[in-house]
């Protein structure tokens, strides 16, 4: 796998992501091994990002789930940092400049902008998608787009009462 797509447009780069993604997971509908090997090809995939990963509700807090990238925070509290304030709102939050960002988390201090994504099952918020970038304002609207649409995917192909039986959300 190349770490590096310069020449393929955004709106093609996740229409072939897409594709990958149902390919590898042919059927399997278990959220965690789905999420893990979604993880691992945003990561080696996307240019220019330094984590790929889940945070996964459970009650009040969400807690870390299958990533790629350096060890990171294992707890947010719902509602705070970016990840908890995307959860809380069940809204896509893309923070151009993280260090303008009130209340942000940091993990890694390489962090420049990052991306979160609420994971839905139906009307309720599972968890959220996490994408950080070492570059400032690295996140299009078709970036944005196009991670809400793989989540979507995601989502649809993994079995809700078995993650139910994990964690509280
Ligand atoms: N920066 C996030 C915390 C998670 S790490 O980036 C992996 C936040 O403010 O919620």
């Amino acid at each position: 796998m190349s770490t590096q797509l310069p020449e393929v447009a955004v709106g093609s780069l996740y229409d072939q992501l897409a594709a990958e993604l149902e390919a590898l997971w042919a059927g399997e509908r278990d959220f965690i091994v789905r999420a893990a090997n979604m993880a691992a090809v945003l990561f080696w995939r996307l240019p220019e990002v330094n984590w790929v990963g889940f945070y996964l509700r459970d009650a009040n807090e969400l807690v870390l789930g299958p990533f790629q990238g350096k060890p990171a925070c294992q707890r947010i509290p719902l509602g705070r940092g970016v990840c908890g304030r995307a959860a809380q709102q069940g809204k896509t939050l893309c923070v151009p400049d993280v260090r303008q960002f009130p209340d942000y988390i940091a993990c890694s201090a390489e962090t420049r902008s990052e991306l979160v994504v609420p994971l839905y099952f139906g009307t309720c918020v599972y968890g959220v998608l996490d994408i950080d970038s070492p570059v400032l304002d690295r996140f299009s609207p078709e970036d944005m787009q196009g991670i809400e649409r793989l989540a979507a995917l995601l989502s649809a192909g993994s079995d809700e009462g078995r993650l139910r039986r994990y964690y509280r959300f």
